[in-house]
């Protein structure tokens, strides 16, 4: 599983407001020590997940009692899930569906009850997964033509089977969770390399294999939902999950403006095609990317050629303004974000993200920045965290 980008470490950079600063000197420095894998963080793989303790950091220090939090990009729902231990209220938008869906299981409070319901359905499904792999039952999975040769045809068999199976379980809530675990391990059992990597790998995979890891995986749900019951306010709030562009808020949220924090990380502008990560999960899911297709952001495929410098730096300019017009006045955001790089360029990004600011609207309070490995080969790039105050009129 991809570790959150945030969790190398290494020397701190800060700069502005003494106070601010430290808080996000702090958050990355919590990020350094503790370990991504704590709560429901960890059950989906998702490409440049937030490490929890930077959301759990800025929440405690940036939040009072009764504020709203959004997250405009809120990708598998890491600052969902610390908001809901905060009991906060909380919204997140993205345009990815697989991480909308990601972001709804981690952040459900199951109870004894649920947790154990969810059990007997969990040793029930891969009882009956085993006996159709025993039987050699006929199956139609539900992928495309073309995404066939990235199988072994007893694997598609086996994943198809475990897929009509849970079509049959009564209750939405848990249906969507199976759907979700077999998402999780869809990849792992592909001839493809990585969610990055479209080269084929050959691996080889015994039968009954994909039912055991369906529910290994099962059974390490259940202990995190245990988990986070523990740690969370019964009356916590469940966060508000709407699919949409990021440019788009004041229509998605409607009006008045409410946000008082926003904690964010946005693509970091030419690195990642998030669709194509999840290309090969989609179709297990029935979810339709078209519009992450159409409307992704910062994404690699749209940066890469001539242009693609300012093309992003209007995508980012939109998207301070849309975030800006949903933001109460005095209201405080964090960004984190990356530098950007576009085929040779690269564009510090924590420099840019503080200069179209000012021009949406935000005055510029402190930043703090880390270098991270560049696994492209061109040196070590850096992430920064950049805290912003919404002006009082704009
Ligand atoms: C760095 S990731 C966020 C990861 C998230 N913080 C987490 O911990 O899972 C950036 C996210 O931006 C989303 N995205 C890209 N373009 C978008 C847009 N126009 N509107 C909303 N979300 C978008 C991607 O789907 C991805 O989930």
């Amino acid at each position: 599983m991809r570790l959150a980008l945030s969790h190398q470490g290494g020397p701190t950079r800060v700069d502005g407001d003494v106070d601010a600063s430290d808080i996000l000197r702090e958050a990355f420095e919590a990020a350094a020590t503790e370990s991504p894998d704590t709560l429901t963080h960890n059950i989906h793989g998702y490409p440049a997940r937030m490490h929890p303790a930077i959301a759990r950091t800025l929440i405690a220090s940036l939040s009072r009692p009764g504020d709203q939090l959004l997250d405009p990009f809120c990708g598998s729902g890491t600052t969902m899930v610390e908001a809901r231990v905060a009991g906060m209220l909380a919204a997140g938008v993205d345009l990815n569906p697989l991480g909308l869906r990601v972001a709804e299981i981690k952040t459900q409070i199951r109870s004894l009850d649920s947790r154990e319901r969810f059990l007997v359905q969990l040793k029930d499904l891969a009882l009956r997964s085993e006996m159709r792999v025993r039987d050699r039952e006929p199956v139609v999975a539900p992928v495309p033509r073309h995404h066939v040769r990235w199988y072994a045809g007893h694997v598609l068999k086996e994943l198809g089977g475990l897929w009509e199976e849970i079509r049959t379980v009564p209750r939405t809530e848990d249906r969507r969770a199976f759907e979700l675990l077999l998402s999780s391990v869809v990849m792992k059992f592909s001839y493809r390399r990585s969610e990055s990597d479209t080269t084929g790998i050959a691996r080889k995979l015994r039968k009954g294999l994909v039912t055991e890891h369906f529910y290994r995986r099962g059974l390490g749900l259940v202990e995190r939902w245990a988990e986070l019951e523990s740690v969370t306010p019964a009356d916590s709030p469940e966060p508000w999950l709407i699919e949409g562009d990021a440019r788009r808020l004041p229509k998605l949220l409607g009006e008045p403006p409410r946000a008082d924090l926003v904690i964010t990380s946005p693509p970091y502008g030419g690195t990642y095609d998030y669709v194509m990560h999840h290309e090969l999960r989609y179709p297990w899911l029935d979810l339709d990317p078209a519009n992450l297709e159409r409307y992704e952001v910062g994404a690699r495929r749209n940066l890469s050629g001539v242009g693609g410098a300012g093309r992003w730096e209007r995508e980012l300019l939109e998207v301070l303004r849309s975030v800006g017009a949903v933001m109460v006045p005095r209201g405080v955001a964090v960004f984190l974000v990356g530098d950007a790089q576009f085929g040779d360029e690269r564009v510090a990004g924590g420099r840019q993200l503080r200069d179209l600011a000012q021009r949406a609207g935000f005055t510029y309070i402190a930043s703090a920045s880390q270098p991270r490995p560049d696994f492209t080969g061109r040196g070590m790039r850096q992430e920064h965290l950049v805290l912003l105050e919404r002006q009082a009129e704009s």
